[in-house]
């Protein structure tokens, strides 16, 4: 692997501040001096809004790029491939990318497996500029034509007999012309991020936003909707910002990143090349699904075309939530603080505000033991697993994820376990609202 041109470096630099010592061409760290993970480590990327390619798309879960390459560099030496088994937004897979290393990432989600590949992907700057122009000289000659959204659930326009909706009758017009226009796009993955770009601007050009409480109206929406004219501008801007990573960044290594669209409890079996480091921040067991904060994305663009779909999604995400009914079992691998966590649960079922959250967190510890399963097959002998995961509360028993998934991690045949805690969160409000709840780094190595 050659190190990247100076001038690349810089651009790199300028974006991803902490950029492994290794990587600027200095000799192997020797193995005494390996770093765990010593300072706290960025797992959020608050400060995301400016770092290339992490502005496309306001994703508030992500993980900083800093987190990653400090990750990296705690291995020490270069790695030859890292998998992310939840890719979210993106930050392992391109953060890989930049570093000239492969990798393998998996998204259960659609519209964000999608996000992940347009980022990735080699896109030509030309090739898009071409495209760009085409796309105005067609949107601006194309009818809108509301059947294209004939599939979205009741609330998403406005008619005269709805109380609320969530996009105003003239920008569902409008978006039914762009949808038109970027099915017109012939190659899949142009198409592909003319559909990131508009999904990145589908809540902000709607009467709702959302946060971990799921979707809300904005305050005084009725009198403030977003226009047409809003949307032009704002896919118009969005458009540029990712354009000018793509061309920034248009000579970036070409590491191979494959996007696995699908469950990481399965689709993890059929990496078979050994992996020299796992990083990834699953869902937290909160209650929290991600279909649903993301559904306008997936309804509006296409990913989503009928209920059925969107059960389907709930089924696949990971058993942190209790949105749908479906078989809940206790991981195989055992922990003692699970069997006492899950007993407070059980006493506690009354003040519980849904009687499967005990079951659930329960599976939800199987599901990390599926995926942990995988890790142990794939890592190599001096690799690491490195997750970030958060604790929650249920009716005053709090569930502590890192200590759990650390003895289930020991009984699956990890020989080296570490927990930190990083950071504290703010429990929700469900959740007790005042209660401060850990995030930890939980590290696993054979
Ligand atoms: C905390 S986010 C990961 C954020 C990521 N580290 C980043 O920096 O963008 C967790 C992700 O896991 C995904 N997910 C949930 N269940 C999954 C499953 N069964 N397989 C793969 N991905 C899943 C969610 O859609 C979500 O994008």
């Amino acid at each position: 692997m050659r190190n990247p041109p100076e001038r690349y470096l810089q651009t790199l630099q300028e974006h991803f501040a902490q950029v492994p010592t290794w990587f600027s061409g200095d000799a192997t760290i020797p193995i005494a001096e390996r770093s765990t993970l010593r300072t706290a480590p960025l797992t959020t990327n608050q400060d995301g809004k400016g770092t290339a390619f992490q502005r496309w798309f306001h994703f508030k879960e992500a993980f900083s790029p800093a987190f990653v390459t400090a990750a990296i560099e705690s291995l020490g030496y270069r790695p030859k491939h890292i998998a992310d088994p939840f890719g979210g937004s993106g930050t392992s897979a391109i953060t890989s990318q930049l570093l000239a290393i492969d990798a393998t990432t998996v998204e259960v989600n659609p519209f964000l497996a999608d996000v992940i590949k347009s980022k990735v992907n080699h896109l030509s700057a030309e090739a898009l500029r071409c495209h760009a122009a085409e796309f105005q000289a067609r949107l601006a000659r194309t009818h809108n034509d509301l059947a294209c959204l004939n599939h979205l659930p009741p609330t998403f326009i406005e008619t005269k007999d709805k109380q609320r909706w969530i996009f105003p009758l003239q920008v569902a017009k409008r978006l039914s012309q762009y949808l038109t226009c970027i099915d017109a796009i012939g190659e899949p993955d142009i198409q592909r991020f003319f559909k990131v770009v508009l999904g990145a601007v589908l809540i902000d050009c709607s009467n709702v936003y959302v946060n971990g409480k799921g979707r809300r109206y904005r305050s005084s929406w009725k009198s403030n909707q977003p226009t047409s004219k809003m949307l032009d501008e704002m896919f118009g801007t969005r458009f540029n910002i990712a354009f000018e990573d793509i061309l920034h960044f248009e000579d970036r290594p070409r590491s191979r990143i494959d996007v696995i669209h699908g469950d990481a409890r399965t689709a993890l079996k059929q990496v078979t090349q050994p992996v020299d480091l796992v990083v990834f921040s699953p869902p937290y067991p909160n209650s929290f699904d991600y279909t649903d904060i993301y559904n306008v994305e997936l309804w509006v663009l296409g990913y989503l075309g009928c209920s059925q779909d969107n059960l389907r999604l709930r089924r696949d995400t990971l058993r942190s939530h209790v949105q749908i009914r479906r078989p809940y079992e206790m991981p195989h691998h055992p922990s003692a603080h699970l069997e006492t966590t899950f007993a407070a649960l059980h006493q506690q079922r009354d003040q519980l505000w849904d009687t499967n959250i005990p079951a659930m967190v329960g599976a939800y510890f199987c599901d990390i033991e599926m995926v942990l399963t995988q890790c142990h097959r794939l890592l190599v002998n001096r690799g690491k697993v490195i997750m970030v995961v958060g604790d929650s509360r249920y009716a005053n028993v709090r569930i502590e994820v890192a200590t759990i998934i650390a003895e289930i991690a020991k009984s699956i045949g990890f020989g080296a376990v570490a927990t930190r805690e990083v950071r504290q969160m703010r429990a929700s409000a469900q959740q007790g609202g005042r209660f401060q709840l850990a995030e930890s780094i939980v590290e696993l190595a054979h």
